[in-house]
């Protein structure tokens, strides 16, 4: 005990007196500075030892310099708390050195970390190129995309990235027999043809098929939302819309054989169709005009072109039992006998009464009013505000947007690609 220094505070506050002992004022009285004060024992009063105060002085105090305890009310060392023995604190340098060791060997595992991460990704942005050549995926620029600048050929197709980055789950996708597809190129009267299938499928429950948004109800197949999983978790029959054409049709299709039903539109119409609805796109950001767009469609810088390639594939196994063509101008000229021809198709008669009442739901108009089917969801954040999803839903708008030059080019393509075939549309 030779060595303790007792500090008689009890007339000071307990903050007073850490204060002014750790400010080496308070035992100047006694004659002795904290500096000096390098090995010993510090009798400090229990009362002031607050965890708070404990780690101040655990800071401040010399190597090998116990703490002693003192009984708040008698002044006594506590006899049952007889040394705090506090040699392993260390002095402020030493402190401090350990400090810069520890922010040292914290740089170290951060360094370590950032670079993993970095390696983790640039492995990962290697490893997709190198998957996507073996898959023969070619990438081609298009900067009228905006953000997304990019689009993928694979197998004479273009995609979105999103597409040819889950090529394995689309071949391997689990069909099921009575599945029942809504296929088409983009723009040919999808919606119109999923909302009549829904209903045919649905006996006619209007009040269910009002009850959740259309791309709940029939999921798009390839795209993030509601996605693979939700498809998969779908109770049977399923009804799924699709713009894959044919040949990349998850490899299942060709064996189980669900019913498919395929929209065609011609050429014109769903080239302006298109253009219209990137332009109200706020995710694509288009920056094109129509001609920009008609070259796209015309060089196959279009997702899901060639159009030609794509129509002409289903037209090819129109005649299969599981296949059905279906031309939107013949939905125009004359929806009921489509109707009766799906009906028919789907296994599901209608009587004429049905077949009107179908009729009256999906005509545009309604289609339009219905926040259901009119993608009225998507305003603000998908689609810019003053557009609307169901545009003018006739034949022929083509006449009231394209130029006799991009017409004649387009007439062009239609001849030469689908001339040797049996499929015209009529466009007027
Ligand atoms: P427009 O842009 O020429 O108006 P998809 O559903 O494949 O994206 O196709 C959209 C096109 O089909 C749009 O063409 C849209 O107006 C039209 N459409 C949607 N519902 C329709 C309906 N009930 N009757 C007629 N056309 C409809």
């Amino acid at each position: 005990m030779c060595r303790t220094k007792l500090f008689s505070a009890l007339n000071l506050s307990p903050g007073c007196f850490i204060n002014r002992f750790l400010t080496s004022k308070c035992y100047l009285s006694v004659g002795r500075r904290l500096s000096s004060f390098h090995q010993g024992n510090v009798l400090i009063h229990d009362t002031y030892l607050t965890h708070k105060n404990q780690c101040f002085i655990k800071r401040r105090l010399l190597q090998n310099t116990s703490l002693l305890l003192l009984d708040h009310k008698t002044g006594k060392l506590l006899p049952n708390l007889p040394i705090v023995n506090i040699k392993r604190f260390v002095s402020h340098q030493q402190t401090t050195d350990q400090n810069r060791k520890r922010i040292l060997t914290y740089a170290t595992y951060f360094s370590c970390a950032i670079g993993a991460v970095l390696l983790t990704v640039v492995g990962a942005k290697e490893y997709k190129k190198l998957t996507r050549r073996a898959r023969g995926i070619e990438k081609i620029a298009e900067p009228l995309l905006g953000r997304r600048k990019y689009l993928y050929k694979y197998r004479g197709y273009i995609y979105d990235e999103y597409i040819v980055d889950h090529v394995d789950k689309i071949h391997h996708f689990q069909i099921r027999e009575d599945d029942v597809w809504v296929l088409s190129y983009p723009k040919a009267g999808t919606t119109w043809m999923e909302e009549i299938v829904y209903l045919i499928m649905n006996d006619l429950d209007i009040v269910k098929a009002r009850s959740k948004i259309i791309e709940e109800r029939i999921p798009f197949f390839e795209y993030a939302y509601p996605g693979f999983k939700a498809v998969t978790a779908m109770e049977s029959p399923r009804i799924i819309k699709s713009h894959l054409p044919m040949s990349f049709l998850p490899k299942q299709i060709k064996d189980k054989k669900p019913k498919i039903v395929y929209v065609a539109r011609n050429a014109k119409d769903t080239v302006v169709s298109f253009y219209h609805f990137f332009k109200m796109l706020k995710l694509i950001n288009y920056s094109g005009n129509l001609n920009d767009f008609v070259d796209g469609f015309l060089d196959d810088k279009i997702i899901y072109s060639p159009w030609s390639k794509h129509v002409l594939e289903a037209w090819k196994i129109k005649d299969e039992e599981n296949i059905l063509f279906i031309k939107y101008e013949d939905m125009k000229k004359d929806i009921s006998s489509v109707i009766q021809q799906l009906s028919l198709f789907l296994n599901r008669p209608l009587t004429d009464q049905q077949i009107k009442l179908i009729v009256e739901c999906t005509k545009f108009d309604a289609m339009k009013n219905n926040p259901a089917s009119n993608y009225s969801w998507m305003k603000g954040w998908g689609i810019k505000d003053d557009k609307e999803f169901l545009r003018k839903g006739i034949i022929g708008d083509w006449k009231n947007e394209l130029t006799t030059d991009q017409i004649e080019s387009i007439d062009k393509m239609v001849d030469t690609k689908l001339g040797n075939s049996s499929l015209v549309f009529e466009d007027k």
